[in-house]
């Protein structure tokens, strides 16, 4: 009996002379002989060798890039060169056949714009696969992290009525008709009748819920969609991302910043082990993709040795003050080349300064702390400078802002204090504030951005091409 097997396996501990059962998509047909299959389990095709002179021409006829087939056949050592083995099919199955004059995708180099647009097939170019595959291994790790450590895995909710942030970029969720929707007598909606009995919205981020379950479990993580109507149609931002959150009690600021250093560490080394080829393709890939580009624009080092470079090296630690000295001395603020130039403490800093930081600077990832608190969320913890909070940002080359943490605020006083200077209401946060009036303690988390990071290790510039269906202003096709 023929064992059915994944290429990646064959590959892996391939039995010569035995019979293997394989099934997947044809990627090219040569000769009307050589069919390439891939079946998505590795980067790798699989050589099939079709006997001409025993095959019906009819089957032959039908083995067009982008079928679906079955094959049965036994493993040899390849002739050819380009692979080591390759199955001589005895049996050959056409299950879902494609006609490759109307087949969106050709066996040639399709822009990433294009397969953008048909993000329904682009699972199956080599490139989308690599990073799907790859983008699982990051998730997986990251479970693995956090489990090894004794954490556990909360489900925040999705639905909810705060704004975690308050930022105001929220989806609204509501049954209401919109083009008849109740009213209260001063003309403004009324909430009540909605199906929750309030207004609610889909969440920004699940740190507040996550810091309940850490005040009761010591060390838990979220990850889960995360959703900002944010109007930035920039490589960075999607409106519907995945956030990695974890809160640990009885920690402080810095206790935060090693656990995130040794969180993205640790992801980086189990990518580099466990996905090796698809890393060595999207090297190479970006490699080629970059001839055209410019010296200047090219990535300093090959995609592996950026990993490791950041895997193997100390991230470098400095406050939000420190780096603001240094920016307002820097080239490109002196020669006013940056969009927003720095003229005081207490600006906050954008994309061109993080990486300014992080690629020209210190040419290292880069943790900023203690950030003026005006320009930091309410739940962070003020210093005894009254001025700035105990936040964190990590900046990552080609990315900049990767995670973003802080130790909270757990002074009853003092966090009602902030919340009434920022406009929060009180009422609607009371279960929030009850962690701080029974058996509040000090305590910290942060949030990585999650395809913030697959951007990072695959070596892709656009965080469209990392999310299989990405949602972005005026975009939720599929
Ligand atoms: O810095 P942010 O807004 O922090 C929070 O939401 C905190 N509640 C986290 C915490 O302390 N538990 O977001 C965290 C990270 C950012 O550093 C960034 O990597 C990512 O989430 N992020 C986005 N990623 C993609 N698209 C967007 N629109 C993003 N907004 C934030
Ligand atoms: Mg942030």
């Amino acid at each position: 009996m023929a064992k059915l097997s994944s290429i990646k396996d064959i590959y892996q501990s391939p039995e010569i002379g035995a019979s293997y059962k394989v099934q997947g998509w044809v990627r090219t047909f040569r000769g009307n002989q050589f069919c390439a299959l891939s079946d998505g389990s590795t980067v790798k095709t699989l050589q099939i060798v079709v006997d001409r002179d025993t095959t019906d021409p009819e089957l032959i006829n039908k083995i067009k890039t982008g079928a679906a087939i079955v094959v049965t056949g036994t493993l040899v050592e390849s002739q050819g060169a380009g692979q080591s083995v390759e199955i001589q099919a005895q049996e050959l199955k056409i299950v879902g056949e494609s006609d490759p004059s109307v087949y969106p995708l050709q066996p040639k180099k399709h822009s990433l714009e294009f397969l953008r647009e048909i993000a329904h097939l682009r699972f199956r170019t080599n490139t989308f696969s690599a990073i799907f595959r790859v983008r699982h291994a990051i998730a997986f790790s990251i479970h693995k992290f956090f489990n090894d450590r004794g954490f556990f895995y909360i489900h925040s909710p999705i639905v909810t009525g705060s704004d975690a942030e308050g930022a105001g970029e929220m989806f609204q969720v509501t049954t209401l008709d919109l083009n008849n929707p109740p009213k209260n007598e001063d003309g403004s909606i009324n909430f009540k009748e909605d199906f929750f009995g309030k207004a609610t919205n889909l969440t920004v981020s699940g740190q507040l819920e996550a810091e309940l379950a850490a005040l009761a479990l010591s060390k838990v993580y979220t990850f889960g969609p995360t959703f900002r109507a944010e109007n930035s149609n920039t490589t960075r931002h999607l409106a519907e991302f995945w956030m990695i959150e974890p809160e640990v009690a009885f920690a402080n600021l810095v206790d935060n910043m090693d656990l995130a250093e040794d969180m993205l560490k640790y992801v980086l080394n189990y990518c580099m082990e466990n996905c090796a080829d698809d890393l060595q393709f999207l090297q190479n890939r970006l490699e080629n993709e970059e001839k055209s580009k410019p010296m200047a624009e090219r990535s300093p080092m090959p995609l592996i040795e950026k990993l490791k470079f950041c895997a193997d090296n100390e991230f470098v630690r400095l406050t939000y003050t420190e780096a603001i000295n240094i920016l307002k001395n820097s080239k490109p603020n002196k020669k006013k080349k940056f969009q927003f130039v720095i003229e005081e403490w207490g600006a906050d800093l954008q994309s061109e300064h993080e990486r300014y930081l992080v690629e020209k600077h210190f040419k290292k990832p880069v943790i900023l702390t203690d950030y003026p608190k005006n320009i930091k969320a309410f739940y962070m913890r003020l210093n005894e400078d009254d001025n700035t909070v105990a936040a964190m940002d990590i900046l990552f080359p080609g990315i900049g802002e990767i995670v973003g943490g802080s130790q909270r605020e757990e002074r009853l006083d003092k966090l009602e204090k902030r919340m009434t200077e920022m406009d929060i209401p009180h009422e609607e946060m009371d279960w929030f504030l009850d962690t701080r009036r029974f058996g509040t303690c000090e305590h910290a988390g942060f949030g990585l951005g999650f395809e913030r990071l697959v951007l990072f290790i695959t070596g892709m510039s656009n965080i469209r091409d990392v999310i299989p269906f990405p949602r972005t202003p005026g975009n939720a096709q599929f």
